[in-house]
Protein backbone atom coordinates (compact mmCIF):
# COMPACT_ATOMS: atom_id res chain seq x y z
CA UNK A 1 0.00 0.00 0.00
CA UNK A 2 1.67 3.56 -1.43
CA UNK A 3 1.24 6.06 1.14
CA UNK A 4 -0.46 9.12 -0.56
CA UNK A 5 -0.80 13.11 0.91
CA UNK A 6 -3.77 15.04 0.05
CA UNK A 7 -3.02 18.43 1.20
CA UNK A 8 -6.42 20.14 2.05
CA UNK A 9 -6.75 23.80 0.43
CA UNK A 10 -9.25 24.94 3.35
CA UNK A 11 -6.64 25.55 5.63
CA UNK A 12 -4.57 27.80 2.75
CA UNK A 13 -4.87 31.49 2.08
CA UNK A 14 -7.90 31.57 -0.29
CA UNK A 15 -7.07 35.04 -1.95
CA UNK A 16 -3.80 32.83 -3.56
CA UNK A 17 -5.10 29.36 -3.79
CA UNK A 18 -2.98 29.15 -6.84
CA UNK A 19 0.38 30.26 -5.24
CA UNK A 20 -0.74 28.11 -2.15
CA UNK A 21 -1.19 24.98 -4.51
CA UNK A 22 2.70 25.39 -5.80
CA UNK A 23 3.53 25.12 -2.22
CA UNK A 24 2.78 20.96 -2.39
CA UNK A 25 3.35 20.77 -5.69
CA UNK A 26 6.29 17.74 -6.18
CA UNK A 27 5.30 16.85 -3.10
CA UNK A 28 1.92 15.91 -2.61
CA UNK A 29 -0.03 13.21 -4.60
CA UNK A 30 -2.84 15.20 -4.51
CA UNK A 31 -4.79 18.37 -3.71
CA UNK A 32 -7.80 17.72 -1.63
CA UNK A 33 -10.54 20.44 -2.25
CA UNK A 34 -12.88 20.43 0.46
CA UNK A 35 -16.60 21.64 -1.51
CA UNK A 36 -18.93 22.85 0.85
CA UNK A 37 -22.55 24.72 1.04
CA UNK A 38 -23.44 25.93 4.14
CA UNK A 39 -26.54 23.40 3.74
CA UNK A 40 -25.03 19.74 4.59
CA UNK A 41 -22.43 20.99 6.69
CA UNK A 42 -22.97 24.86 8.20
CA UNK A 43 -19.86 26.37 6.60
CA UNK A 44 -19.72 27.48 2.99
CA UNK A 45 -16.21 27.40 0.98
CA UNK A 46 -16.10 27.32 -3.15
CA UNK A 47 -17.56 25.77 -5.71
CA UNK A 48 -17.26 24.18 -9.24
CA UNK A 49 -15.77 27.99 -10.77
CA UNK A 50 -12.76 27.63 -8.49
CA UNK A 51 -11.87 24.05 -8.90
CA UNK A 52 -12.04 24.44 -12.60
CA UNK A 53 -9.84 27.75 -11.83
CA UNK A 54 -7.34 25.55 -9.98
CA UNK A 55 -7.45 22.89 -12.94
CA UNK A 56 -6.21 25.28 -14.84
CA UNK A 57 -3.26 26.47 -12.72
CA UNK A 58 -2.04 23.34 -10.73
CA UNK A 59 -0.47 19.92 -11.96
CA UNK A 60 -1.62 18.32 -8.80
CA UNK A 61 -4.49 15.95 -9.83
CA UNK A 62 -7.43 17.48 -7.52
CA UNK A 63 -9.71 15.66 -5.18
CA UNK A 64 -12.91 17.11 -4.68
CA UNK A 65 -14.42 16.40 -1.09
CA UNK A 66 -17.96 17.31 -1.59
CA UNK A 67 -19.73 18.50 1.75
CA UNK A 68 -22.78 19.65 -0.07
CA UNK A 69 -26.54 18.49 0.23
CA UNK A 70 -26.95 17.35 -3.32
CA UNK A 71 -24.35 15.37 -4.47
CA UNK A 72 -26.20 13.22 -6.91
CA UNK A 73 -26.57 16.66 -8.89
CA UNK A 74 -23.19 18.51 -8.89
CA UNK A 75 -21.14 15.42 -8.68
CA UNK A 76 -21.08 14.62 -11.78
CA UNK A 77 -19.82 17.92 -13.14
CA UNK A 78 -17.17 18.34 -11.45
CA UNK A 79 -15.58 15.13 -12.41
CA UNK A 80 -16.61 16.28 -16.20
CA UNK A 81 -14.41 18.92 -15.36
CA UNK A 82 -11.27 16.97 -14.84
CA UNK A 83 -11.13 16.35 -11.30
CA UNK A 84 -9.52 13.14 -10.70
CA UNK A 85 -11.17 12.08 -7.84
CA UNK A 86 -14.84 13.05 -6.44
CA UNK A 87 -15.77 12.45 -3.54
CA UNK A 88 -19.22 12.01 -2.25
CA UNK A 89 -21.00 11.94 1.59
CA UNK A 90 -22.96 8.88 2.20
CA UNK A 91 -25.32 10.83 4.70
CA UNK A 92 -26.56 12.89 1.72
CA UNK A 93 -26.35 10.73 -1.56
CA UNK A 94 -29.61 10.08 -2.40
CA UNK A 95 -28.42 7.54 -5.18
CA UNK A 96 -25.33 6.84 -4.50
CA UNK A 97 -24.31 3.97 -7.50
CA UNK A 98 -26.02 5.98 -9.77
CA UNK A 99 -23.93 9.08 -8.73
CA UNK A 100 -20.44 6.86 -8.19
CA UNK A 101 -21.00 5.20 -11.90
CA UNK A 102 -21.67 8.47 -13.48
CA UNK A 103 -18.09 9.77 -11.73
CA UNK A 104 -16.37 6.80 -13.00
CA UNK A 105 -18.18 7.57 -16.24
CA UNK A 106 -16.95 10.78 -16.83
CA UNK A 107 -13.09 9.82 -15.80
CA UNK A 108 -12.42 10.49 -11.89
CA UNK A 109 -12.55 8.31 -9.12
CA UNK A 110 -15.09 7.63 -7.04
CA UNK A 111 -15.24 8.82 -3.39
CA UNK A 112 -17.47 7.24 -1.23
CA UNK A 113 -17.52 9.52 2.65
CA UNK A 114 -18.62 7.95 5.85
CA UNK A 115 -19.06 11.06 8.74
CA UNK A 116 -18.04 9.90 12.07
CA UNK A 117 -21.05 8.14 13.22
CA UNK A 118 -21.89 6.40 10.19
CA UNK A 119 -21.11 2.75 9.99
CA UNK A 120 -19.16 1.20 7.14
CA UNK A 121 -20.29 -2.35 7.43
CA UNK A 122 -23.96 -1.14 5.86
CA UNK A 123 -22.30 -0.04 2.76
CA UNK A 124 -20.35 -3.24 2.21
CA UNK A 125 -22.13 -3.95 -0.62
CA UNK A 126 -21.27 -1.00 -2.69
CA UNK A 127 -17.22 -1.34 -2.43
CA UNK A 128 -17.15 -2.36 -6.13
CA UNK A 129 -18.12 0.51 -7.16
CA UNK A 130 -15.96 2.64 -4.90
CA UNK A 131 -12.41 3.59 -5.86
CA UNK A 132 -12.06 5.46 -2.59
CA UNK A 133 -13.42 5.05 0.85
CA UNK A 134 -13.18 8.03 3.32
CA UNK A 135 -13.38 7.69 6.26
CA UNK A 136 -13.68 10.90 8.37
CA UNK A 137 -12.17 11.35 11.49
CA UNK A 138 -14.02 14.86 12.79
CA UNK A 139 -17.34 15.86 11.84
CA UNK A 140 -17.55 17.78 8.51
CA UNK A 141 -17.13 21.32 8.31
CA UNK A 142 -13.89 22.84 9.54
CA UNK A 143 -10.21 22.45 9.38
CA UNK A 144 -8.06 22.28 12.41
CA UNK A 145 -10.49 19.98 14.25
CA UNK A 146 -9.27 17.51 17.30
CA UNK A 147 -9.15 14.32 15.89
CA UNK A 148 -11.44 11.61 16.91
CA UNK A 149 -10.01 8.44 18.11
CA UNK A 150 -13.12 6.83 18.42
CA UNK A 151 -13.26 6.34 14.10
CA UNK A 152 -10.17 4.29 14.70
CA UNK A 153 -12.28 1.11 15.16
CA UNK A 154 -14.12 1.51 12.36
CA UNK A 155 -11.19 2.35 10.29
CA UNK A 156 -10.02 -0.72 10.91
CA UNK A 157 -13.24 -2.98 9.61
CA UNK A 158 -12.93 -1.19 6.97
CA UNK A 159 -9.29 -1.96 6.11
CA UNK A 160 -10.46 -5.38 6.73
CA UNK A 161 -13.75 -5.06 4.38
CA UNK A 162 -11.51 -3.66 1.53
CA UNK A 163 -9.21 -6.74 1.14
CA UNK A 164 -12.39 -9.09 1.61
CA UNK A 165 -12.81 -7.38 -1.78
CA UNK A 166 -9.46 -7.47 -3.51
CA UNK A 167 -7.72 -4.80 -1.60
CA UNK A 168 -8.12 -2.39 -4.61
CA UNK A 169 -10.06 0.02 -3.07
CA UNK A 170 -8.14 3.18 -1.06
CA UNK A 171 -8.61 4.12 2.19
CA UNK A 172 -8.68 7.85 3.06
CA UNK A 173 -8.63 9.65 6.38
CA UNK A 174 -9.37 13.35 7.17
CA UNK A 175 -9.81 15.60 9.87
CA UNK A 176 -7.15 16.11 12.57
CA UNK A 177 -4.53 14.32 10.70
CA UNK A 178 -1.14 15.17 11.84
CA UNK A 179 2.08 14.16 12.81
CA UNK A 180 0.77 13.38 16.28
CA UNK A 181 -2.37 11.22 14.79
CA UNK A 182 -1.18 10.16 10.88
CA UNK A 183 0.81 6.79 12.58
CA UNK A 184 -2.66 5.28 14.12
CA UNK A 185 -4.81 6.48 11.09
CA UNK A 186 -1.58 3.95 9.03
CA UNK A 187 -1.88 1.40 11.36
CA UNK A 188 -5.44 1.01 11.37
CA UNK A 189 -5.30 0.73 7.48
CA UNK A 190 -5.21 4.19 5.97
CA UNK A 191 -3.46 4.74 2.69
CA UNK A 192 -4.66 8.10 1.66
CA UNK A 193 -3.99 10.90 3.86
CA UNK A 194 -5.65 14.39 3.96
CA UNK A 195 -4.09 16.58 5.66
CA UNK A 196 -5.10 21.05 5.93
CA UNK A 197 -3.97 22.61 9.02
CA UNK A 198 -0.70 20.13 9.18
CA UNK A 199 0.16 21.08 5.83
CA UNK A 200 -0.47 24.56 5.19
CA UNK A 201 -0.06 25.86 9.14
CA UNK A 202 3.44 25.17 8.83
CA UNK A 203 5.96 26.84 7.85
CA UNK A 204 7.45 24.88 5.27
CA UNK A 205 4.46 22.94 3.59
CA UNK A 206 6.35 20.75 1.40
CA UNK A 207 8.36 19.50 4.44
CA UNK A 208 5.33 19.60 6.21
CA UNK A 209 4.41 16.58 3.18
CA UNK A 210 7.56 14.83 3.32
CA UNK A 211 7.39 13.96 7.35
CA UNK A 212 3.93 12.91 7.27
CA UNK A 213 4.76 10.54 4.52
CA UNK A 214 7.45 9.17 6.56
CA UNK A 215 5.83 8.92 9.21
CA UNK A 216 2.99 7.13 7.96
CA UNK A 217 5.02 4.90 5.53
CA UNK A 218 7.22 3.69 8.40
CA UNK A 219 3.87 2.93 10.63
CA UNK A 220 2.47 1.28 7.69
CA UNK A 221 6.14 -1.50 8.04
CA UNK A 222 5.93 -1.35 11.92
C1 LIG B 1 -13.11 19.09 7.13
C2 LIG B 1 -12.47 18.91 5.79
C3 LIG B 1 -11.03 18.64 5.85
C4 LIG B 1 -10.21 19.72 6.51
C5 LIG B 1 -9.24 19.02 7.37
O1 LIG B 1 -14.48 18.94 7.05
O2 LIG B 1 -13.06 17.85 5.09
O3 LIG B 1 -10.49 18.30 4.59
O4 LIG B 1 -9.51 20.55 5.64
O5 LIG B 1 -8.52 19.95 8.09
P1 LIG B 1 -7.51 19.52 9.23
O6 LIG B 1 -6.48 18.65 8.59
O7 LIG B 1 -6.98 20.83 9.74
O8 LIG B 1 -8.32 18.79 10.26
ZN1 LIG C 1 -12.00 17.17 3.26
Amino acid sequence: MAVQISPSILSADFSRLADEATRVEGVADWLHVDVMDNHFVPNLTLGLPIVESLLKTTSLPIDCHLMIESPDRWAPSYAEAGAGSVTIHAEAAKAPVRTLRAIRSAGARSGFALNPATPVDYYEDLLPEIDMLLVMTVEPGFGGQKFLDVVLPKLSRARALIEKYGGEVWLQVDGGVSAETIERCAEAGADVFVAGSAVYGAEDAAKAVRDLRALAAAAQQA
